[in-house]
């Protein structure tokens, strides 16, 4: 057995460290920068304490990304320095976040042990490469992201680090062969034990769903299916899974080999970044003369995002969850002995919440950041959730999850064509958002993203809005226009005493009468009803009169300058206008909500980088 000797190696405090919405995310050559790794990983260990370390059995993996390899050498050097009894590496140093999860939940060792953690290497969906993104943070034994608690502990640690432990005479692990090596050191044996990425996370998959319907359903000549990794670490389980074992085409996968920088593309699955989805799905300017396929999806870098969508139609992520959950009892066998309760994330539009109203469900409202969703699953009072930013997924991990997710509408759209296959017309994922829409009210759903902008306008922005919660009728101003009273006029036909009332009033106040009247405003704050803890400044919130909604927010997950996130939502009960343009539905509101925040005043910028 190789032996080998710790050595403790000073170090002085580095700026910045601060953990995000998600981690710790930089530019690569920022984490390449003497120390800055070991200073992170070390704080971790030391947040931890030191019994919690000593003996441990920690997971380290992630997506791939550059310096992905040479950041696993360095936290296992410095593991078996700080006593960590095991390391557990996915075969290349590959494990989709929702995957690690699985595998501190349920993974056993070959020597019986189980995890107690994981360092998930990752910037989600952030680009890779030298120039790109980085990106580290720690998961607790429930398989899910570290509290804040933790990560705030991390942090404080950062600032006084003074030195770390690190054993750098153990020799580089071959992560590319399946099998354990063992060392000895000060404290005794230490393993590495590498492991096949998928088979924990497929073994998983196959007790939740009932992959012979959704094998039926793939294998059919009348349905068709593509699914885009972009890239990213999805591609590693999406051979497995959706070509293995459920017989789908080859040819059915775009972009699934996993690339250290994600072949240069943006590893973000919405209709910007997912070029080539978008194109085949027939959503695009640029479209293909193929007949797009029924039913495609893609995965973020670390695949537990994910966009679903069906021939040439986009469905929302807050649709998603709403209509997963609505769906899940009859469609999903895990969930069939009903629901515990549901959950989204703040900014997410309301159309889970009708769901849950109407299926009276236990319902909750938590802000953005997955880990919240963690404690109330530890809790046994949730089920299913999702977040807008693309995220959607259960209590059977910690983690969102992209093909689980792909999973449950495989799932939703097999059982609904269960009697199809054969004969009669296959109900499309159009026709299920359709019903839905039909059944619980449309909610109209945008989200404008500006990014990288300057940091202190963005603040004076973000401050700006605060202020002026407490002059609504100010703020009410910002509806008067005199284009609409003008668009109103060319547009109207007359067909009620009502509505020339209307246009009267319209025309008399100068208001637009197409955004109603903000009656409250606030800073979103959460109370967790599990522990107590309480997240303030949680976004800024512009509550309508008909349930309208505007939420600003500054992304968590950049890693330069700062995200300004402008949510745009609108409900419609009425089936006769369920059926319109989403951009087109909410452009007054959207102009509103411009004039309000006066966006370009602050940031310069006359439009945004992304829309979805
Ligand atoms: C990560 C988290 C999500 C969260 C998202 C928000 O993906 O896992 O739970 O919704 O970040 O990102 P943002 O950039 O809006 O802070
Ligand atoms: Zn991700």
């Amino acid at each position: 057995m190789v032996m080998f000797n710790v050595t403790r190696k000073e170090t002085a405090p580095i700026d910045g460290q601060k953990p995000g919405t998600s981690g710790l995310r930089k530019k690569v050559k920022v984490f390449t920068r003497p120390n800055y790794l070991h200073n992170f990983v070390q704080s971790t260990f030391n947040a931890l304490s030191a019994e919690k370390v000593r003996g441990a059995t920690l997971v380290v993996s992630g997506d791939g990304r550059y310096y992905s390899k040479d950041a696993i050498q360095i936290i296992t050097k410095m593991a078996a320095a700080n006593g960590v009894r095991r390391v557990w590496i996915g075969q290349n140093g590959l494990l989709s976040t929702p995957a690690v999860s699985a595998v501190i939940r349920e993974r056993v060792g070959s020597d019986g042990s189980k995890a107690t953690g994981a360092f998930i290497l990752t910037a989600s969906h952030n680009p890779g490469g030298p120039s790109e993104d980085f990106g580290i943070k720690y998961n607790m034994d429930n398989g899910g992201p570290a509290p804040e608690g933790i990560t705030d502990k991390i942090y404080e640690n950062t600032k006084t680090i003074k030195e770390y432990s690190i054993a750098e005479d153990l020799p580089d692990v071959d992560i590319s062969a399946v099998g354990v090596t063992s060392f000895g050191g000060p404290e005794g044996q230490f393993d590495v034990e590498v492991f096949d990425s998928a088979s924990d996370y497929v073994k998983l998959m196959k007790s939740i769903f009932d992959f012979e319907l959704i094998r039926k359903l793939l294998s059919s000549p009348k349905f068709t299916f593509c699914y885009d990794a972009l890239h990213g670490v999805a591609g590693a389980y999406a051979k497995r899974i959706f070509v293995e074992e459920l017989g789908a085409q080859e040819s059915s996968l775009l972009n699934c080999t996993p690339k250290e920088d994600f072949g240069g593309g943006h590893p973000d699955p919405n209709l910007t970044y997912a070029k080539e989805l978008v194109a085949r799905m027939g959503l695009s300017k640029s479209n293909t003369q193929d007949e797009p396929p029924e039913f495609g999806a893609a995965a973020d870098g670390d695949a537990d995002r994910n966009m679903i969508l069906g021939k040439r139609f986009f469905v929302t992520p807050s649709d998603s969850v709403a209509i997963i959950a609505a769906n899940a009892v009859e469609s999903i066998p895990y969930f069939s002995a009903g629901l515990k309760g549901v959950a989204r994330s703040m900014p997410t539009s309301a159309a889970l919440d009708v769901v849950a109203k109407n299926l009276n469900l236990k319902f909750f409202e938590v802000p953005t950041g997955w880990k919240f969703f963690g404690n109330l699953m530890d809790a046994g009072l949730c089920s299913i959730c999702g977040e807008e930013s693309f995220g959607t997924g259960s209590d059977h991990i910690r983690e969102k999850d992209g093909i689980w997710a792909v999973l449950a509408w495989l799932s939703i759209l097999a059982h609904k064509n269960k009697e199809n296959l054969d004969g009669g017309k296959l109900v499309t994922v159009e026709d299920i958002v359709r019903k839905h829409w039909a059944t619980y009210g449309r909610h109209y759903y945008t989200r404008y993203d500006y990014e990288n902008v300057d940091a202190g306008a963005a603040k004076e922005l973000m401050a700006n809005l605060v202020k002026m919660q407490s002059s609504l009728p100010e703020v009410n101003e910002c509806r008067l226009n005199f284009a609409c009273v003008y668009f109103k006029c060319k547009n109207l036909y007359i067909t009620s005493a009502w509505k020339v009332l209307k246009l009267l009033n319209c025309i008399v106040k100068g208001i637009r009468s197409d955004v109603s009247k903000v009656v409250n405003a606030d800073e979103f704050e959460y109370k967790d009803p599990v522990d107590g803890s309480i997240s303030k400044h949680q976004g800024i919130r512009y509550l309508f009169e008909d349930g309208s909604r505007l939420v600003f927010r500054l992304s968590g997950t950049g890693s330069e300058g700062a995200t300004i996130r402008l949510y745009i939502e609108q409900y419609e009960k009425d089936p006769s206008k369920i059926g319109r343009d989403s951009q087109e539905a909410l452009a007054p509101l959207v102009e509103v909500a411009l004039k309000l925040s006066k966006m370009e005043q602050f940031t310069g910028r006359s439009a945004p980088t992304v829309i979805t």
